[in-house]
């Protein structure tokens, strides 16, 4: 059987996010997916020495994007500002590390974290789910370049970034790097080696 296609995927998914609140089942149907790997061509920006947020689809209830990672890149500790999070392997290996809040971190502000619970390395196909009761990970693309397929439920504008060691957070806000396949033109303060997804 031919792999889907990006296009016919996102489709689908548009209907299920009209047709209930909530994505129930997104999960389901992105286990061991693997997408044509020429449909996702415009949306791959790889960037050496960082990883890239590339915008598929967005609308007030559902954002999708594809994530380029040079090897090595790693996200920092962060959480999806209470949304839920779809993370699926579509090439390359990621080690994620979950992780549990003990104390504060709930807004900016001090935050402590328990020890990292550490998944990995997957490979294509695999799924990862955070949602609003465990929703703080790391990424670290250990094989690469890698691409990861990203589905938030809904929209995800800023997160919370956690330092361990100042057992603090702060609150970032998201950028893309490319739009719809167009790459938008760098920001005059060059980003942090890897910005959160
Ligand atoms: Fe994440």
């Amino acid at each position: 059987m031919n792999a889907m296609r990006l296009g016919e995927w996102v489709e689908l998914l548009r209907e299920k996010a009209g047709g209930m609140p909530g994505l129930e089942g997104v999960g389901d149907g992105l286990a061991g997916l693997v997408l044509e790997p020429a449909s996702l061509q415009p949306y791959l920006h790889f960037r050496r020495g960082r990883y890239t947020r590339n915008l598929i689809y967005r609308d007030a209830r559902l954002e999708v994007l594809l994530n380029c990672w040079d090897a090595g890149t790693f996200s920092p500790i962060h959480d999806h500002d209470g949304q839920e999070c779809w993370f699926s392997v579509q090439s390359g290996a990621f080690v994620l590390e979950n992780y549990t809040l003990e104390a504060g971190g709930l807004g900016p502000g001090p935050a402590r974290l328990g020890p990292p619970v550490r998944v990995g390395p997957m490979g294509a196909g695999f799924v990862d789910f955070r949602c609003p009761e465990a929703p703080i990970h790391r990424v670290t693309a250990t094989g690469g370049p890698a691409v990861s397929l990203h589905v938030y439920a809904g929209p995800v504008d800023r997160c919370l970034v956690f330092d361990t060691r100042r057992q603090r957070c702060v609150s970032r806000e998201l950028r893309y790097h490319s739009v719809f396949g167009r790459p938008l033109a760098p920001l005059p303060e060059a980003p942090a080696p890897s910005v959160p997804l």
